[in-house]
């Protein structure tokens, strides 16, 4: 169970103005027909969980997507397939997704992103399919273990200082000196075309998530980092016209897009970040998803890491493995509900989304099971 905790919560005044399209309904049509036809394709399951008060609690569980350990897989690999597609065209060679995922052709090019462990993981497994070359930067919080999950698909690893919107820039500068392409999970301006990619392989979990509930959720919890798969969520919502309340949770020492809520405006977080939530651990604001989420994410919440470990140890106990950047929207979830707040209640149907199993298998193996202490 999750004990008490203290938690900072923001209620979205600019919910509902209106704003500019980020992901488009073709573009996921696309991406729902490349990604569906991957080898191996699944839906993950959809786990109802103990309800917590509400009238229901679910949960979705990305931990088995394409063996890769989080929803990830959905995004960066995708945003690989298309961009090789597109640079086969321009050489003249017509190659299908399929094919090119099938590893038919030598495209010649290189991809290259920062990550926290699950983005270039999934960039560097579609690399691999695609046969496209692959440098991934990781700054130095960034676990051995991660790191050899990303080497093990052949992919050069590259260290540098900093956190990880500084990994981000150091992407971008190694791209533009070798002319590699960057296949980034955040955008900002002049640079959308892949991060957009990313974010309309994300959608196909909130669609899955959404098809599979017996009824439409009432509330939805998510957690950000850069708030690129949050705003995946927040469209899917309304593409199929659901008018359910999102939440945004946030890692206490990261919560960027609580900032820029507060503040009205894209806002950035500095330092290095402490928390355990490595997948979250993100200072800068996705430009796109910002500008998606700023209309439409209901509230914003920041939560402690010490809840966090308390929710894995509880899904541990469940049968079910949860990685510590996977739990911050049910914790979320959770301490609102206790509060009363956001109009949770009894009558709540809660949806959740677990967006990554045992990423480290060693550090999650520690996390449940010996004493916790936060990172300073
Ligand atoms: C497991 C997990 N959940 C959630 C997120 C947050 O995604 P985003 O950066 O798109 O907000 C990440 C990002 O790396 C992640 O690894």
């Amino acid at each position: 169970m999750i004990g008490d905790h203290p938690t900072r919560l923001f209620v979205n005044p600019r919910q509902g103005v209106p704003g500019v399209v980020v992901l488009t309904e073709g573009g996921f049509r696309r991406a729902v027909a490349e990604i569906t036809a991957w080898p191996g394709y699944a839906p993950t399951p959809l786990r109802e969980l103990p309800p917590q008060g509400f009238a229901s609690l679910h949960y979705k569980d990305e931990a088995g997507r394409f063996g890769l350990g989080s929803f990830k897989a959905l995004g960066g690999a995708y945003a690989v397939q298309k961009l090789v597609v597109g640079e086969l065209a321009r050489a003249g060679i017509r190659a299908t997704g399929a094919e090119v995922f099938a590893g038919r052709h030598a495209p010649g090019v290189t991809v290259t992103c920062a990550t926290d462990g699950n983005h270039g993981r999934s960039v560097a497994w579609g690399a691999r399919r695609c046969r496209a070359g692959c440098v991934i930067f990781v700054h130095p919080g960034v676990t051995q273990g991660r790191r050899d999950a990303i080497a093990a698909y052949g992919a050069e690893i590259r260290e540098v200082p900093g956190n990880y919107d500084d990994s981000v820039r150091a992407a971008t500068a190694a791209a533009q000196t070798h002319g590699w392409h960057v296949i980034s999970d955040t955008s900002w301006p002049g640079y959308t075309e892949p991060p957009r990619d990313v974010m309309q392989g994300y959608r196909l979990m909130a669609e899955e998530a959404l098809a599979a509930m017996p009824s439409p959720p009432t509330h939805v919890f998510i957690q950000g980092g850069v708030g690129g798969v949050a705003a995946a969520v927040a469209v899917q919502l309304r593409a199929r016209r659901i008018p359910a309340k999102l939440v945004v949770a946030e890692p206490e020492a990261a919560a960027c897009l609580l900032l820029s809520a507060e503040r009205g405006a894209l806002s950035v977080v500095s330092g290095d970040l402490p928390t355990l939530m490595a997948g979250l651990a993100c200072g800068e604001p996705s430009l796109l998803a910002w500008q998606e989420l700023e209309r439409s994410a209901h509230a914003f919440m920041a939560v402690p890491d010490a809840a966090a470990v308390e929710a894995m140890r509880w899904l541990a106990d469940l049968g079910i493995v949860a990685g510590e950047s996977a739990v911050a929207g049910l914790v979320a979830a959770i301490l609102a509900g206790r509060a009363g707040a956001l109009g949770l209640g009894p009558d709540s149907r809660v949806l959740v989304f677990g967006t990554e199993g045992a990423t480290d298998p060693e550090l999650y193996a520690r996390l449940v099971t010996e004493p916790f202490t936060p990172p300073s």
